[in-house]
């Protein structure tokens, strides 16, 4: 879990100017208690925007190039600008609009039958809007997990799930994606006790941050899984629009059965170039979706409707999210041939902007690298490259092909750049 807020430092020393208030006693247990904002222990974020500061510090003549966000550089379509600024103008948008409005839920039910080949779904009862897939995740164990029930996550992962499970009383599994298992996880794995205690799986493909695609083999085995063990499936479909090489999107509520165990949450967040807008939708069992609701309301009033009619205006213009994935995988095949080149075994994935590679061992005549981080660490302050590290299932770094370039030329600079940067070095691997 992510406690920072603030600047550590900047935040130590307003606390520590005062003698210390009793609000520090009162913090609840799942943010620390009593030593909520203590901890020295910095998390892995934050040392990457501080080595990224100091080496941006150390050399400021040196482009610092950044592989390391995870949202896309390009703005919102025009159109959908357009229909926020229409839209925004018209009296009857201007208030609460609680779990979302008909348009909006129409065009994201025509929008999984068009790009997914989902049967129509009921707009009414199987499709609810959320301020973002993020909130979806943080109050989706609201509304099914009780103290000591099991919500299985994979890691490295996107982890908002299971931090609420905890807060809940609930308990985490976590189950590793592997390279040798196509970084899929392995359910068979799970003992009886935790399949009897599970009542929540999430799954996320195209998974941030390994870039792997879920084959609907698996997706199959996934139903059929949830349905013997009576659990709900959260499918989390952040990049489920974004593929490339003659992979399709695929959505779990394509497979046979899935709406009869789960739900999928789409973003317009990556797939229309959207973070900052805040619009998501949840789709599939019209219980869990109806259970969502009722979560939700008690948490949110529902996004500003303008915003809606203009995510409507996105999802009704699919070839957005393909312009966007073409961008992507040209960007991929330049990064991975680079690396390749360089010695890494960097593979294309066949969604996401990630690309997730093993790390090198060391530097001839340099250091060794212990660790994914040490590894990134090295690459910050070293080659003014950053990337987020993973040491969860073994060491890899993520590289995002989100990092900004305007046109296919400057997207060749860029990479011939860190080509050029980490030719440097002679990597062991
Ligand atoms: C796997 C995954 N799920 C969900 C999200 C959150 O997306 P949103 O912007 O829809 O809240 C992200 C964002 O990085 C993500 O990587």
């Amino acid at each position: 879990m992510k406690f920072i807020y603030f600047n550590i430092k900047e935040y130590k020393e307003a606390v520590s100017m005062s003698e210390e208030s009793y609000i520090q006693q009162l913090f609840a247990e799942r943010i620390g208690g009593e030593n909520f904002g203590k901890e020295d222990v910095i998390y892995k974020f934050e040392k990457i925007k501080r080595a990224k500061a100091a080496a941006k510090e150390a050399h400021p003549d040196v482009e610092l190039i950044d592989m390391g966000v995870g949202e896309p550089d390009w703005m919102a379509d025009e159109g959908v600008i357009e229909t926020l600024y229409e839209e925004a103008q018209k009296w009857e948008n201007r208030g609460y609009s609680d779990n979302g409005i008909f348009e909006f839920k129409e065009a994201a039910a025509e929008y999984m039958e068009e790009v997914f080949g989902v049967e129509r779904l009921n707009p009414e009862t199987e499709i609810n809007h959320s301020i973002g897939s993020k909130p979806a995740l943080a109050m989706l164990p609201s509304a099914f997990i009780n103290p000591d029930d099991i919500t299985i996550m994979t890691t490295p992962g996107y982890p908002v799930m299971g931090t609420h499970t905890e807060w809940l009383g609930g308990e985490v599994v976590n189950l590793p994606l592997l390279k040798e298992n196509n970084f899929l996880p392995d359910l068979d794995s799970l003992t009886e006790d935790q399949k009897e205690r599970a009542k929540l799986l999430y799954l996320n493909y195209p998974n941030n941050p390994t870039g792997a695609v879920a084959t609907k083999e698996f997706l199959k085995e996934v139903v059929e899984f949830a349905k013997e063990n009576d659990i709900v499936v959260i499918y989390d479909a952040a990049y489920a629009g974004l593929t490339f090489d003659g992979y399709e999107p695929l959505s779990f509520l394509s497979i046979p059965g899935a709406k009869e165990v789960g739900i999928e949450i789409q973003s317009l967040s990556k797939a229309f170039n959207m973070t900052g807008w805040r619009m998501a939708f949840v789709a599939g069992n019209p219980l869990v979706v109806n259970a969502f609701a009722t979560v939700k309301d008690n948490n949110d009033s529902g996004q500003f409707k303008a915003v809606q009619h203009a995510a409507a205006y996105a999802l009704r213009h699919p070839e957005i999210t393909e312009e966007t994935a073409e961008k992507y995988s040209r960007k991929h095949d330049l990064l991975v041939e680079a690396l390749q080149e360089l010695g890494f075994d960097a593979a294309k994935p066949k969604g996401s902007f990630y690309l997730y590679v093993p790390i090198p061992k060391g530097v001839k005549g340099g250091p060794e690298f212990e660790n994914a981080e040490d590894f990134s660490q090295y690459l910050i302050k070293e080659h003014l490259i950053s990337t987020v590290p993973w040491d969860d299932a073994g060491s890899f770094v993520r590289f995002s092909v989100t990092f900004v370039a305007d046109g296919v030329e400057e997207e060749k600079r860029v990479i011939e750049e860190i080509k050029d940067r980490l030719s440097r070095d002679e990597f062991v691997f």
